[in-house]
């Protein structure tokens, strides 16, 4: 496999939960599965997959172009390694912001081999210019090049060798119309649930030879905000926990009282998902409120909040989004142990949260 991708720190970097990438997750290699047969959960995502692989396997030919989407660490690059896997090609991998110029894309286009698949994690922040000479290479399978400059100028175009082009994205509304168009195969890929990262938390031990029981497991999976990525982390920090305090064994008392010191509480939330769910009731009377003044206020950028937080937040009921903004729910006062008096009189049209 070749990596072209630079690897750029990215917002949140550093929490336990944000599911962003961290160096530790290159030994997360070793508990991927390689195979679409050994891939747990996505279940609607996988059975479409293996039937357009198969099909195209028996024509002998490349699969159509795959556009990945949903929030980090649900399995995107996984899944376009398997993919390589399954139809026995290589896989080539690079991101959005690694191209800078069209003549990178070009010369990496050009490079591929039969049957390659290229993988662009982030494909919505590829630029302009960079995204325009896709389109004929997904297309046509041929880049349009311009050699010299002002009248003498000419194009010439170059074919390419025949290729799958898997592009990954966590913000589906930013990738533009032409480029999302030229994508054959569309899979959204939702956060799991707590039964399926129960079985994930369990493979990826037995892979590292550690013991745990079923109630372990599953304590884990109810707080990994159901993202195999933050599953495996946790299983890591609380195996560290578990050699300290239980000879090893990660029993559910012991993930409990680590995810407890890791100051993940009972529904999987962090010290950021409080504070942002607290900001907004105690600066705004719950909401609603803009995503922007948000980030402001509890000193995050508005693009991790939308990508990394919330997903998690509205999935579990303690956040809404409405026209206006965000509301915490009542559900979320529970949580925290405030009492719901009704959200900010501005909220308008969000009388399903007015008690
Ligand atoms: N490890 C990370 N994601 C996984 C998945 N979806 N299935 C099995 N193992 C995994």
């Amino acid at each position: 496999m070749i990596d072209y991708s630079k690897n750029t720190p990215e917002p949140g970097d550093g929490n336990i939960l944000t599911a962003q990438y961290t160096p530790e997750d290159d030994a997360e290699g070793s508990l991927r599965p390689r195979y679409l047969k050994e891939y747990i959960g996505q279940e609607k995502a996988k059975q479409n997959l293996s039937v357009f692989i198969e099909s195209a396997r028996r024509r002998s030919e490349p699969l159509d172009h795959v556009i990945l989407h949903g929030p980090p660490g649900l399995g995107k690059t996984t899944l376009a390694a398997i993919i390589a896997n399954e139809m026995g090609s290589t896989l080539r991998k690079t991101s959005g912001p690694a191209i800078e110029k069209p003549r990178d894309l070009a010369a990496l286009l050009t490079s591929l081999d039969e049957n390659d698949v290229l993988f662009i994690d982030e494909i919505h922040r590829l630029n302009r210019q960079v995204e325009e000479i896709l389109y004929p290479a997904m297309e046509d399978r041929q880049i349009d090049i311009i050699i010299g400059q002002g009248p003498a100028a000419t194009s010439i175009s170059i074919d390419l060798k025949p290729f799958t082009l898997v592009g990954a994205t966590t913000r589906s509304g930013q990738l533009s119309s032409p480029l999302r168009d030229r994508f054959g195969i569309d899979l959204k890929l939702e956060l799991y649930k707590p039964e399926e990262l129960r079985r994930i938390i369990t493979r990826s031990a037995d892979i590292l030879k550690v013991e745990i029981d079923p109630d372990g497991a599953l304590e884990i999976a109810s707080r990994s905000r159901g993202t195999p990525r933050i599953a495996n982390r946790l299983l890591r920090r609380v195996r560290d926990f578990a050699e300290i305090y239980s000879g090893g064994v990660i029993t559910r008392e012991l993930a409990d009282k680590a995810l407890k010191m890791l100051d993940i509480d009972g529904s999987g939330l962090d010290a950021i998902d409080r504070r942002l769910l607290r900001g907004i009731i105690e600066n705004y009377g719950g909401g609603p409120v803009g995503l922007d003044t948000i980030a402001a206020t509890i000193n995050e950028e508005s693009v991790t909040i939308e990508d990394v937080y919330e997903p998690y937040l509205l999935q579990q009921g303690f956040l809404t989004r409405t026209p206006r903004g965000r509301c915490v729910t009542p559900r979320a006062y529970a949580h925290l142990g405030i009492p719901f008096s009704g959200n900010s009189p501005d909220a308008g049209g969000q009388t399903s949260l007015k008690l």
